[in-house]
């Protein structure tokens, strides 16, 4: 294979050199572009741009393979440790014992926030989406650790790293609490990452809650299954923010509103709110799919498509086995998933859905396992936002460690009126 790819501009030829990836994938480097020709390249979306190199996750999106730091996310379900894989994404290999024991006694030392934040959720209404307020949250981090604003060493950083992902669930439950008016359960120190959640959501004053070890199993590897996904709209956000070289609390405050959106993070309440209108008999699997299909009535099927999967989203694959298994365990029949397993049917014999390779991806089962283990919809996308949190942070540090890190600012095509002249109020 040669090293550089020829382009031929105005009719004069320039040799731009190509990278290849550690998985064989192959970039055309354009950095040079402008400046030697003049030209810029279009790509809206960035759906064909690498927009960085990167050590942390890989995926072939035409196979369906997803991997952390070389391991494929398949073998984390015989063991699910989301503190585990958070270490992984973010320091770039397995912890030893020992790193993880530190880790972990970092992260439930830090699991309580200062204690006048709790009158800033106060402030918030009942009704406040609880992305805003863990958005905000996040945010306020900075006010209350100064001293982690400007992060000199990798040890700094990892104090850093685990308040953020200790603090985050704190915020969440909490958030969860607020709404309901409810007391602020505090995180007890005995307990593991998942069952201190847990316990901060569910646990009433004197009346602790008990999280067996399927539950915690299933919330892990949730967790897990969301954890990092490369360069998508909320990572790309926070490298971006991040770029700025804005703290690391504020750019990941910025990915969690990046990920409110329907077509991203969002797409769990609503593959939910989809499934809850076929079951209260508004519309049918088969008139929802054919909604879906008219481009007229603007509906989507929620839960399905990506933009790099072109197969089956592997971790949709895992999380349909983790919803059954935890329903069967239970004796449950949640009517939702046979909807579920009934418009995955219909759309995959589908001629519109096979022609564009829409598949379901990681949302479309994740609502199920959280219904099951009591979280509520409107909590989906904040429980997707602590899964990815380490993912966010992994590519802010990796992004932070570059030699000469340039700040993101992409060109543009300018297509707006040509150069004119102010005129008047009276003359307009
Ligand atoms: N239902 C119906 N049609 C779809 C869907 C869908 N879910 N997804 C894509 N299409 C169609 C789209 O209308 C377009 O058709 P045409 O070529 O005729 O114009 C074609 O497929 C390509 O779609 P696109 O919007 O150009 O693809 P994209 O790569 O830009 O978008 C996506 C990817 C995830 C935003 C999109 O598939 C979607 O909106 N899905 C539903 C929302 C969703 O489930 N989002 C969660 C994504 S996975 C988790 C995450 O990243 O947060």
């Amino acid at each position: 294979m040669t090293d550089t790819a020829t382009l031929i501009l105005d009719g004069k030829e320039h040799q731009l050199p190509l990278v290849v990836g550690t998985e064989g994938e192959r970039a055309v480097d354009i950095q040079t572009l402008r400046n030697n020709t003049g030209y810029v390249t279009l790509d809206p979306g960035y759906a064909n741009t690498a927009s960085c190199e990167s050590a942390i996750t890989f995926i072939d999106g035409e196979k369906g393979l997803l991997h952390y730091r070389g391991i494929p996310i398949e073998q984390f379900a015989a063991h699910p440790n989301f503190v585990e894989v958070s270490w992984l994404l973010i320091f770039g290999r397995l912890p030893t014992m020992r790193e993880y024991t530190e880790f972990a006694h970092d992260l439930n030392a830090h699991a309580n926030l200062d204690e006048s934040m709790k009158h800033i959720f106060q402030g918030f209404p009942r009704s406040a989406p609880p992305m805003a307020i863990l958005s905000a949250m996040i945010n306020g981090l900075s006010c209350f650790h100064p001293e982690l604003m400007e992060l000199e060493d990798k040890t700094q950083f990892r104090r850093a790293a685990a308040r953020l992902i200790s603090k985050i669930r704190t915020i969440a439950a909490y958030a969860y609490r607020h709404s309901l008016g409810k007391p602020y359960i505090y995180p007890d120190p005995n307990l593991r990452y998942v069952p201190n959640f847990l316990h901060m959501m569910f646990s009433q004053p004197y009346e602790p809650y008990y999280c067996d070890e399927d539950v915690r199993d299933a919330v892990n590897l949730l967790l897990i299954l969301h954890a990092d996904h490369e360069q998508n709209c909320s990572t790309s956000t926070v490298r971006m923010v991040g770029s700025s070289q804005a703290n690391l609390f504020a750019s990941c405050a910025a990915g969690v509103c990046a990920l409110w959106g329907p077509r991203h993070g969002g797409a769990n309440v609503e593959v939910l709110h989809m499934l809850e209108q076929i079951h209260a008999g508004q519309i049918t699997p088969e008139e929802y799919v054919a909604m879906a299909k008219d481009k007229e009535s603007k509906v989507r099927l929620m839960g399905f498509g990506h933009r790099v999967y072109k197969n089956f989203d592997p971790r949709a694959k895992m999380l349909a086995k983790v919803a059954e298994r935890l329903l069967r365990d239970r004796g449950k029949n949640d009517p939702l998933l046979n909807i579920a397993r009934k418009l995955e049917e219909i759309a995959l014999e589908d001629p519109y859905f096979v022609e564009r390779k829409l598949y379901p991806n990681v949302d479309f089962y994740s609502g199920i396992i959280m219904r099951a283990i009591g979280i509520p919809t409107s909590m989906f996308t904040v429980m997707f936002a602590i899964g990815r949190l380490p993912g966010w942070i992994a590519h802010w540090w990796e992004q932070n460690q570059e030699a000469g890190g340039m700040i993101a600012r992409p060109r543009q095509v300018y297509t707006g009126n040509n150069s004119t002249d102010y005129l008047l109020m009276e003359r307009r």
